[in-house]
């Protein structure tokens, strides 16, 4: 069977560091490994909007030697002209791995139970691995390298119940981090989402907290970072949300209350003057386009790792 990465914690922690390190390696030599040499094709569906993961799939698949061959959600219409399982057997004949970004994580399980070739969650409603990845690979890179990570303290503001959310406190685990998401009351996590992280925190010796309080969350953060306060699927309710969630825009007010040196992440697309001021994004501190690049090196790393484990 095929292994996949559905979600962050589908890494063990040294998996996550084998990983990483093959993504710096990347980065250091782009065509450092080949294994899609051929080339052999990786099909790219996208049932959401994309620009930065169309773009970094495509490229690595084509530096690793392989053919990228992006989906079109919006013909395929995968589960509605055609069923999960169906498509799915269509082609795994066909490419070396299956990258999807779609909604219900339900969808790309049920991909995952019945593809003979290594499935990559591209984001879904809960999680977004391959951008947790990109990101531990940033703060890395801009605090002395991947040793550096276990203990730095990073906070996240804003819709805390989000995709990105839950990946930064169980991948942010898997890496020793001490996470803490911080929201208002109706934009945080799930209690069993918290409990899976934190039962990996305490095989890493990271940590992670849940508050409301962003002024007291930031306090001696080394990362500050942030997501749009609506998601992809939650457009209906663009207007309640903002209204709910600007009491936690990070400001540079916020980013003075974490340590001097604080780096600032967005996974983007970002909008100014919603959960972040241009200031910050803009800023001294901010890092967003190490990161978005970072997406091409850590995408290559776990797609080499999945293939190598066939
Ligand atoms: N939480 C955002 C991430 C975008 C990359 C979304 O799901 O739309």
């Amino acid at each position: 069977m095929p292994r996949h990465f559905l979600r962050d914690d589908d890494l063990t922690p040294a998996e996550q560091r084998e990983v990483l390190d093959l993504a710096v390696a990347f980065r250091e030599d782009r065509t450092v490994r080949t294994p899609l040499a051929g080339p052999q094709g990786v099909a790219l569906v996208f049932d959401k909007p994309t620009l930065r993961t169309q773009v970094s799939f495509s490229t690595g698949v084509a530096e690793m030697g392989g053919f990228p061959l992006v989906v079109d959600g919006r013909l395929a219409q995968v589960g509605v002209r055609e069923s999960v399982a169906d498509v799915t057997r269509v082609l795994d004949r066909q490419v070396s791995a299956i990258v999807w970004r779609t909604f219900g994580q339900d969808r790309i399980e049920e991909m995952a139970a019945v593809s003979r070739v290594p499935v990559v969650n591209a984001l879904t409603d809960d999680y977004h691995p391959c951008q947790l990845l990109a990101d531990l690979v940033t703060i890395a890179q801009h605090r002395g390298g991947l040793d550096a990570l276990p203990g730095q303290r990073l906070v996240y503001v804003g819709d805390a119940a989000n995709n990105m959310a839950v990946s930064y406190l169980l991948a942010g685990a898997t890496a020793g981090l001490h996470v803490v998401v911080c929201g208002p009351d109706g934009y945080l996590p799930t209690d069993d989402v918290v409990a899976r992280a934190d039962g990996i925190a305490a095989t890493t010796g990271g940590s992670v907290a849940v508050t409301t309080d962003a002024a007291a969350a930031v306090v001696g953060a080394d990362v500050v970072v942030t997501d749009t306060w609506v998601s992809m699927g939650d457009e209906d309710e663009a207007t309640q949300r903002v209204a709910d969630l600007l009491p936690y825009q990070v400001t540079p007010d916020l980013m003075a209350g974490a340590k001097d040196d604080a780096l600032f992440l967005h996974c983007l697309p970002a909008y100014r003057g919603k959960e972040v001021a241009g200031e910050v994004i803009d800023g001294p501190r901010s890092v967003v386009w190490d990161e978005a690049e970072n997406r091409l090196h850590a995408q290559k790393a776990v797609l080499t790792f999945l293939l190598e484990q066939r």
